[in-house]
């Protein structure tokens, strides 16, 4: 019999884990910049740029106030506007399309593989000329590393490049991974990602920041950040901006995150392949494709042909923490479902949204815990 209840609840991502490893030192740093008074645009700030910039690649980091405002500023600085499309999947979270919305472009959404859960390049390409036949100029395509695994690349950079344009990928979920050796940041032309919490690597709040080689542009996203200043003078404002700046607080937690990342996505990958190991007789376990990494961001499975509902409540039934990313793509929501879609229809996502379930996953996941969840999912799937 499963004795589930008599044991400590099972956290699905376990913070609290990481604030035991490394909590004394943020703590110190928190105070630190609690003492100094620079609330805003405080030295971590900049060191935190620095250190993001170093552990990706990329040329300029450009830390602000979370994973949306990190897409939206990229758009603000092409000047997306009404009567351009912007390409991206379906099957993702709100924010990868809103961002578009907001400017009163229009989101063209695209459909994904069933293998990775990336956009599909042959979608995207139907997702253009969708666009066209709209009356709508194409401008750009946002990708996802949904989950934590990089889209495919090779594929989508050449479509972009071929009809002119931009890729901005949105690493909110994948930000750590590799592609072909490269790590995420130096995709496309800008990159956004997001410290939210429960992110791979989160902050104490809300956070994000964008990726970017280009000057030109990281002087137009310096400026947008804060009120379209001007670069010498801040009370000349240049352009329309925002207020998106990251709070000093929270790039000192990040400081002290960044410092064990490495190590916490090696432990989410052993996470995975334990996973992978024990559930891959019963249900359809996530396969990284040749060459790349994944951070984790979940750890989702799919059941073909079996009732979520009742996998889910088994799993409920003996504590087990579960979640559903996404149960609805995101033409078929409220605010979405009058933006197009490419060619006739996203079957996949459709599919996937109505068969995906995610278990616990974090770097602290210690064995006995994780041989609970692996027994409570295989009885779940055999009942
Ligand atoms: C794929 C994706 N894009 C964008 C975001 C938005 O990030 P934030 O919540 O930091 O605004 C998230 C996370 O919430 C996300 O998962």
């Amino acid at each position: 019999m499963p004795d589930g209840h008599a044991e400590k609840p099972i956290a699905f991502i376990d913070l609290d884990a990481q604030r035991r490893r490394i909590g004394a030192r943020m703590e110190e740093a928190l105070l630190r910049v609690t003492r100094s008074g620079k609330y805003i645009m405080g030295p971590e700030v900049f060191e935190l740029e620095r250190q993001l910039a170093q552990f990706c690649g990329a040329k300029h980091v450009l830390s602000c106030s979370s994973g949306t405002d990190a897409l939206a500023l990229p758009l603000m600085a092409w000047n997306v506007r009404p009567g351009q499309a912007v390409l991206c999947p379906a099957f993702t979270f709100a924010a990868t399309a809103e961002v578009v919305a907001w400017l009163g472009a229009t989101p063209v959404f695209v459909d994904v593989i069933e293998g990775t859960f990336n956009l599909d390049p042959v979608s995207l390409e139907a997702g253009i000329e969708t666009a066209k036949r709209l009356g709508l100029k194409p401008v750009g395509v946002i990708t996802v590393d949904l989950f934590g695994l990089p889209a495919d690349y090779d594929a989508i950079l050449p479509i972009a490049e071929a009809h002119g344009l931009w890729l901005l990928d949105d690493a909110a979920q994948g930000f750590g991974a590799s592609y072909k050796g490269r790590k995420l940041g130096t995709f496309g032309q800008m990159t956004a990602t997001s410290f939210f919490p429960a992110k791979p690597l989160g902050c104490y709040g809300d956070g994000g920041a964008v990726f970017l080689d280009d000057d030109a542009l990281h002087d137009v996203l310096l400026s947008l950040r804060i009120h379209g200043q001007d670069k010498d003078d801040k009370y000349e404002n240049v352009r329309i901006g925002m207020t998106a700046r990251m709070d000093t607080l929270q790039a000192a937690v990040l400081i002290e995150k960044l410092a064990v990342f490495e190590d916490e996505i090696a432990a989410r990958n052993l996470v995975a392949e334990r996973y992978n190991e024990a559930l891959q007789d019963v249900a359809i376990v996530p396969r990284i494709p040749e060459g790349l990494t994944s951070v984790w961001a979940q750890y989702t499975l799919r059941a073909p042909g079996r009732e979520r509902a009742k996998i889910l409540a088994a799993l409920k039934a003996e504590s087990i923490p579960t979640a559903i990313y996404y149960p609805k793509p995101l033409h078929r929501q409220t605010a979405y479902a009058k933006y197009p879609v490419a060619g006739n229809g996203l079957p996949v996502s459709e599919r996937l949204a109505a068969e995906v379930f995610s278990l616990p996953m974090h770097p602290y996941l210690d064995h006995a815990t994780q041989d609970r969840i692996v027994a409570a999912t295989r009885r779940a799937l055999a009942a």
